[in-house]
């Protein structure tokens, strides 16, 4: 049995404002669940522990379809026991582990170990995300179907840290996985235009000398996947959209390929949906200068108008969620010359806050935008059904509090992270998780992780 089975006492969060909209409300918690929410100190509070909520704001617990735990094979860059911690702190109660481990998680094996490794910590849901292809090398398709039916019960398949390059790879994923009702996460980089590739191809690259990774190789991969998924029916999901270009053709996509306007639209004529970074919105290719290999992260860093391109098509829906792309590193693969990096940036402990900057703060996103893009969006698209739920009587009680007032200054080395890659570091943010509950347990509380 997990610790997340554990009967938990109940709780009742007093004067918190869902989702930052109307009075505050107490909200009481019953094994696991949501009970009661009603005006500040009208509700029942027998047997149960007063959190004092008055301030925070109650969202949804989040859900990053992108995190990359290193176990197995890279224990010393992170492991499920703190990339778990790492997300709880960070307000998550759900995340989906990449499959570029070592070994590769291209096997039922390998995904079961996984995610009952998840449950035994029982801080978040793991989900492991199954290899497309065996060992990631692009030649053969793994075995979705057993990963699906496993008790991992895989529902994402992703060669992300590499593209699904070979179209008709490609076509037979989104043609397999769509029978078992699965979605195909495509990290969109056409290999062959980014031979060498260091940084984003334009003026800064070039002012260091530095090999351009180009935007045309995310587009191109986009533009054929959304017509590939058209053509099978298949879901197709784009890992971090990283240009406005990706955005115009998500928006051409949508817009005139019928069928792909999301889950409404009828199953047959697929699916294509899409997230983005907290450090593309943010973190612009300028950063090159130092030279400091933090900043070396795939796809690249890009320009200051692709931050806002992608800022606009998150608002607009057209980009569907935020996702982290937590990619924790040991410091001899990162602490080096730029060239011999690893590229990848930890988020899971500042995704709310990169968020809330440049979404919220420049009016827009407001908080119920911030619950769908980080919580109930994610969610829906993997077909989760007891995270990204409403805040409402009878609804399991993942949630997550924040404090919109607050502001911190980050410091990699107070993360619960093994790593301290944090592009982040030493800037002062915005808002604060405050704490994370999972099914009526709180697994993360005024910084502390609750084990
Ligand atoms: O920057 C990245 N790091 N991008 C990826 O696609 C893979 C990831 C990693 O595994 O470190
Ligand atoms: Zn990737």
């Amino acid at each position: 049995m997990s610790s997340t089975d554990l009967v938990s006492t109940p709780v009742v969060l007093r004067g918190a404002r869902p989702y930052g909209e109307g009075e505050p409300v107490d909200l009481r918690v019953d094994e696991g669940r949501i009970t009661a929410i009603g005006p500040v100190d009208s509700l029942d509070t027998t047997g149960a522990e007063i959190v004092e909520a008055a301030g925070l704001i109650v969202l949804p617990g989040f859900v990053d379809l992108h995190t990359h735990l290193r176990e197995p094979g890279r224990e010393d860059a992170e492991t499920i026991d703190t990339g778990s911690a790492s997300a709880a702190l960070g307000g998550y109660t759900a995340v989906f582990a990449m499959a570029n481990t070592d070994p590769v998680a291209d096997n039922a094996v390998l995904v079961e170990h996984v995610w009952r490794r998840g449950r035994e910590v029982g801080l978040v849901d793991v989900h492991p995300v199954g290899a497309v292809t065996v060992g990631l090398a692009g030649e053969r398709l793994a075995e979705l179907g057993g990963m699906a039916a496993s008790q991992a019960g895989v529902r994402m398949f992703s060669d992300d840290g590499l593209c699904v390059a070979d179209p008709l790879l490609m076509r037979r994923a989104l043609e397999y996985s769509s029978t078992l009702g699965a979605t195909i996460a495509q990290h969109a980089e056409e290999p062959r235009l980014t031979v060498g590739a260091q940084a984003h191809e334009g003026e800064h690259a070039a002012l260091l000398g530095l090999a351009g990774w180009p935007a045309a190789a995310e587009e191109s991969i986009v533009a054929r996947d959304c017509l590939l998924a058209h053509h099978t029916g298949g879901r197709l999901h784009v890992c971090h959209v990283s240009t406005a270009g990706t955005v115009e053709v998500l928006r051409w996509a949508r817009a005139s390929l019928s069928g792909l306007r999301g889950p409404a639209a009828s199953g047959r004529r697929g699916r294509v949906s899409a997230e983005v970074t907290p450090h593309h919105l943010l973190l612009t290719d300028d950063r090159l200068s130092t030279y400091d290999p933090v900043n070396k992260v795939n796809p690249p860093l890009r320009t200051e108008s692709d931050t806002l391109a992608l800022r606009s098509a998150l608002a607009e829906g057209v980009i569907d969620c935020v996702a982290t792309d937590h990619a924790p590193h040991a410091p001899q693969d990162k602490d080096c010359e730029w060239a011999a990096a690893r590229p990848g940036m930890l988020g899971l402990e500042t995704a709310l806050s990169v968020v809330v900057e440049t979404m919220v703060n420049t009016g827009l996103l407001d908080w119920r935008g911030v619950a769908r893009v980080m919580s109930e969006r994610p969610a829906e698209l993997v077909g989760l059904t007891d995270q990204g739920r409403p805040i409402a009587v009878g609804e399991p009680a993942s949630l997550t509090l924040v404090d919109p007032t607050a502001h911190w200054t980050v410091r990699g080395t107070e993360s619960a992270s093994l790593a301290d890659n944090t592009p982040f570091e030493g800037m002062r943010l915005p808002a604060r998780v405050v704490a994370t509950m999972l099914r009526g347990r709180f697994t993360a509380q005024d910084g502390k992780v609750l084990g």
